[in-house]
């Protein structure tokens, strides 16, 4: 597994933490995206125990935990973020366990044992990206569901000048690249569409929907103006992948 990529992120996510906090958490997928009211994958969640990876400031579970689930358990690498997420989670009425650890390690999280396995914004991040789909496979029960909402794999290979997009970038290259756009370094990883199907499906999942709608409307547009998730792209292409997928 690639270590030097876990460590040079973790220090960069602990810097940058607070500017991510509370960030298009649950129930909204990514920006300018459908949201859970409008999808309902998760349906009615209560008695249910869920897990989150890449759970960042907790802002998703606290949404959660307003459904009556059993359980809510998060894992993130970050200890600026579980901290957050540890004082955001405090009055939680739903047991909460949280973890400070890499996606692609198990840190201790019972295995066939969840209901439900989520994560917003997060998986793309991965090292490992096989390892880390398999770890979640492990968490959860049989007929358990995991679902996941990232940026579009198209949509950094595109930029824009106003009205005009250009692609910059063959879609067809995979792996590791510099994200620059935080001025502290992080390693980000490209994966295709296909790339994160096949994954699942290796992983002994079944894919149940896939998800590549943009919502356009003006509170949205308005809210997202002037930032990397702007109308002027997602006009023509989604900002954001949503994937539900069921283990067999
Ligand atoms: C955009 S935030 C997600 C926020 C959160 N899901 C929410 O709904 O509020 C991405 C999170 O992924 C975490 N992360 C990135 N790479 C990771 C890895 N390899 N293992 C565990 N967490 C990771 C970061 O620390 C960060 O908190």
């Amino acid at each position: 597994m690639a270590m030097n990529t876990l460590n040079v992120n973790k220090q960069s996510w602990d810097e940058v933490a607070h500017r991510f906090y509370g960030r298009n958490p649950l129930p909204e997928y990514g920006p300018l995206a459908p949201n859970e009211e409008d999808l309902n994958l998760f349906g009615d969640v209560k008695g249910l125990k869920i897990l989150e990876i890449g759970c960042g400031s907790g802002h998703s579970l606290n949404y959660l935990d307003s459904k009556n689930a059993r359980e809510l358990w998060g894992l993130d690498f970050s200890k600026t973020q579980i901290g957050a997420a540890k004082e955001l989670l405090e009055k939680a009425k739903t047991p909460i366990k949280l973890f400070e650890s890499p996606m692609e390690e198990n840190p201790g999280i019972p295995i066939d044992c969840f209901d439900i396995v989520f994560s917003i914004y997060a998986l793309g991040w991965t090292a490992d990206l096989n390892r880390t789909v398999r770890n979640v496979h492990s968490y959860l029960k049989q007929g358990g569901v995991f679902i996941f909402s990232w940026e579009h794999p198209l949509y950094n290979r595109v930029k824009n000048d106003g009205d005009i997009v250009m692609i910059t970038k063959s879609y067809h290259e995979e792996g590791p690249y510099d994200h620059e756009a935080w001025g502290h370094p992080a390693i980000m990883q490209q994966f295709r569409l296909s790339t994160y199907i096949n994954t699942l499906i290796e992983n002994g999942f079944t894919i149940e929907k896939v998800v590549e709608d943009a919502c356009l409307s003006e509170a949205d547009i308005e809210r997202h103006s002037n930032s990397w998730y702007c109308y002027e792209k997602a006009q023509y292409l989604p900002t954001t992948l949503i994937i539900k997928a069921r283990k067999l």
